[in-house]
């Protein structure tokens, strides 16, 4: 690989897909993973603190920063998901406390520092609910011209949500930051529960990975077993949705995916439509797209890499 690789700062709410995210990023030489950025979502903040260090810890990453951001969504009462992610986030798997911890700076200003160091460079990830983006975007609307690219995964377009009938998880707990960052004007690709449902790591890839042994491929099984279950009993199908490993390779992959240029806004007003998020796809009104969004997705493609990706990793680190 010859060119520069490039500099990801990952906003996430580990998270058992979030988990995946982080170790793709960590597996993979055309990423330098800045920092991690947390945020309440799948589990509360400081469980999605611990998870993250030691998800670190267990992939013998210490180097990468962790950084607490914001608890609670900007407006609407706290929304977790513990029958998705497991009461502590990582499902049935149960990960060595890491012996390091969180920086002492501010998920907010970390997100700020780095974009602002570094213009049109940074690539930030956001793989959560929006709250710390947003935020950011508050506090510094510099980083809105300054940041290269905003890699979302969230919203429900033309399929029913996985969190109402109509809202995602990452938009519905938090859909007034989903809009802020919306209507920021930062450059902004998403990829939606659309295309990330179809992206499925099975049982079958999950025994592949199992082949090679070791505390890394145990923790993929035991985090999944539960991820795996869940999407059986919620909605009907094998294999577990890997959405935010999914957003993360588009980093580095981005012709993975077809993009469409669409205007998209989030409802923030309606009890039944909360955090359902509408794309213009049919140019019906006058607005000017805001968003690049994933139309359709390789997904085979991705999870042959992925677990390619994986098995790698795990061949770098100890056995024990
Ligand atoms: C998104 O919600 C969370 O449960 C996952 O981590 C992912 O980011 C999928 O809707
Ligand atoms: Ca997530």
């Amino acid at each position: 690989m010859s060119r520069t690789p490039h500099k990801v700062v990952l906003d996430t709410d580990p998270g058992i897909d979030d988990a995946l995210a982080i170790l793709l990023a960590l597996a993979s030489p055309e990423i330098v993973l800045r920092a991690l950025t947390v945020t309440g979502g799948n589990c509360p903040l400081e469980d999605g603190v611990r998870n993250a260090l030691n998800v670190l810890a267990l992939a013998q990453a210490p180097h990468v920063p962790v950084h607490s951001g914001v608890a609670l969504p900007l407006l609407r009462p706290p929304f977790t998901a513990p029958e998705t992610h497991g009461d502590h986030g990582l499902g049935y798997a149960t990960l060595p406390a890491a012996p390091f911890g969180s920086a002492d700076e501010h998920a907010v200003d970390a997100i700020i520092r780095e974009i602002m160091a570094a213009p049109g460079e940074i690539v930030l990830v956001a793989v959560g609910p929006l709250t710390n983006v947003a935020l950011a975007i508050r506090r510094e609307p510099r980083i809105v011209q300054a940041v290269r690219d905003v890699i979302f995964m969230g919203g429900a377009f033309r399929v029913e949500g996985n969190t109402t009938p109509l809202a995602e998880f990452n938009v519905y707990v938090d859909p007034h930051a989903a809009q802020i960052v919306l209507q920021s004007g930062m450059p902004l690709t998403i990829i939606p529960w659309d295309i990330t449902r179809e992206v499925r790591l099975t049982q079958a890839h999950v025994d592949r990975l199992l082949r090679q042994g070791g505390p890394l491929v145990q923790f993929i099984a035991d985090a999944t077993r539960f991820y795996i279950e869940f999407h059986l009993n919620h909605f009907g199908y094998a294999g577990c949705s890997i959405n935010d490993p999914a957003a993360l390779a588009l980093v580095f992959m981005p012709e993975l995916a077809q993009t469409e240029e669409v205007f998209v806004a989030v409802d923030v007003m309606s009890d039944l439509s909360m955090g359902k998020t509408v794309g213009d796809f049919q140019r019906i009104t006058t607005h000017t797209p805001n968003a690049r969004v994933v139309t359709a997705f390789d997904s085979e493609r991705f999870v042959e890499l992925f677990v390619e990706r994986m098995e790698r990793l795990s061949r770098l680190l100890p056995l024990a």
